[in-house]
């Protein structure tokens, strides 16, 4: 497809009434109809899972994402293209790319897929990401080791997430296993120093086809098990280190040439030094909190940054706590919805439940999220500790 087309493309704009198809139907897709359906677009999701969390709010095409036949089907049906998840296959990218409107491009995609090549981009961008090395041998991580100390991260540059397909190397003696362990991925790895931090936080930028940006409030992640736990906002860090944060991750929108949402994570350090950690090309789970706590969420966001509308007001209207709910939270929160809670009314707090119509509650598996509204983060989080749902 020549340059000038894929401009005429960028600049369509997509009025209520459209529909727009989404590659993935997860509960991103699902929380992503339910915000556009609103304001009038129609939905078709393309998934494997038949009566997806997506399929439930929206039709769906039931096939695998890299079914070339059925993504034809999608951007047949839709008038415009997006997608829920980053490892889209690039064939598929290259088809829908040519066959439909498609206004996040494929670029943002391949470089997204890979932190090596990730992190070149961010730098390019002029922001730090932690030192790190490229490794293909047994022999440069030992090198790399030597040259980061203990502790030091190994990762699989393409396909890991929540923690999977990374290695701490705590010792020496580990660089054989952990090399050996991640190389049966057969892609790149890729060395990073540690960074000691402070604090996780991530910001989620929208650029729309037209350049305009936007950012929301940065949030304070903490992980359990390397799976999201809390997402508190505003975070716990100074106003001026939030708002460099969001500066950043502007410029990281505007380098990449990014259409839609982008969300950046981010390590804090003690004296205040901020490094990127990786990027999201999709709405993000530490996102969650601007479903109600912000006056435009990240859903309605994306939505018309894709179809090329104004974007909306990212402020922050009250405190919020997001807690993530996994597959062992899903029964006592029911319970609890059940009951009437003095808890919250006793904190002032009103929490606001989402699920995401998954079936099996399995252990660790992402069911849903409640967003803690308080009038500080100290009710919220007391709330959260009140209900013992998360104590497990
Ligand atoms: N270089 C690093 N230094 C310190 N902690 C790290 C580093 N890289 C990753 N981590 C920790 O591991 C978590 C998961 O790593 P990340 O690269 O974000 O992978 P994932 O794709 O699983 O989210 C991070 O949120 C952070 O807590
Ligand atoms: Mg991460």
């Amino acid at each position: 497809m020549s340059s000038i087309n894929a401009d005429k493309q960028q600049v369509k704009t997509l009025l209520p009434g459209s529909t727009i198809g989404i590659l993935g139907g997860g509960q991103l897709g699902r929380m992503m109809a339910n915000a556009g359906s609103a304001m009038g677009y129609r939905f078709i999701a393309l998934d494997p899972v038949p009566d997806s969390p997506a399929g439930q709010v929206a039709e769906q095409i039931v096939a695998a994402y890299d079914d070339r036949e059925a993504a034809r089907e999608l951007a047949k049906r839709s008038d415009v293209i997006t997608y829920e998840f980053e490892n889209v296959d690039a064939e598929v990218a290259k088809m829908l790319m040519d066959e439909s409107h498609v206004p996040q491009g494929s670029e943002l995609l391949y470089t997204t897929q890979h932190r090596l090549r990730e992190k070149r981009a961010i730098q390019a961008a002029g922001v730090k990401v932690a030192p790190y090395r490229e490794i293909s041998s047994v022999d440069e991580l030992r090198e790399g080791v030597g040259a980061f100390g203990t502790p030091c991260v190994l990762k699989t540059a393409m396909g890991g997430y929540d923690g999977k397909g990374q290695w701490v190397i705590r010792s020496t003696d580990e660089i054989e296993e952990a090399y050996e362990t991640l190389a049966r991925a057969k892609v790149q790895l890729v060395l990073e120093q540690f960074i000691r931090f402070d604090k996780e936080i991530s910001v989620i930028a929208a650029r729309s086809p037209q350049g305009e940006i936007k950012t929301f409030p940065a949030a304070e992640n903490i992980h359990v098990d390397n799976i999201l736990h809390l997402s508190i906002v505003p975070a716990r860090i100074s106003e001026e280190l939030q708002r460099e944060a969001e500066q950043l991750a502007a410029r990281i929108a505007e380098g990449l040439g990014a259409v839609g949402l982008i969300a950046v994570e981010l390590f804090v350090t003690a004296d205040g030094e901020l490094f990127v950690n990786e990027l999201a090309p999709r709405p993000h789970n530490s996102g969650h909190y601007t479903m109600e706590a912000c006056r435009t969420s990240q859903f309605e966001q994306h939505v018309r940054a894709v179809c090329n509308l104004p974007l909306g007001d990212t402020t922050l209207m009250s405190p919020v706590v997001m807690v993530n709910v996994l597959g062992q939270h899903v029964e006592p929160l029911l319970s609890l919805m059940a009951s009437s809670d003095e808890s919250a009314d006793r904190l002032k707090v009103a929490p606001k439940v989402h699920l995401y119509g998954k079936k099996d509650a399995l252990v660790k598996r992402k069911m849903g999220h409640v967003n803690v509204l308080a009038d500080n983060i100290e009710a919220a989080l007391s709330w959260i500790e009140a209900t013992t749902i998360w104590k497990v």
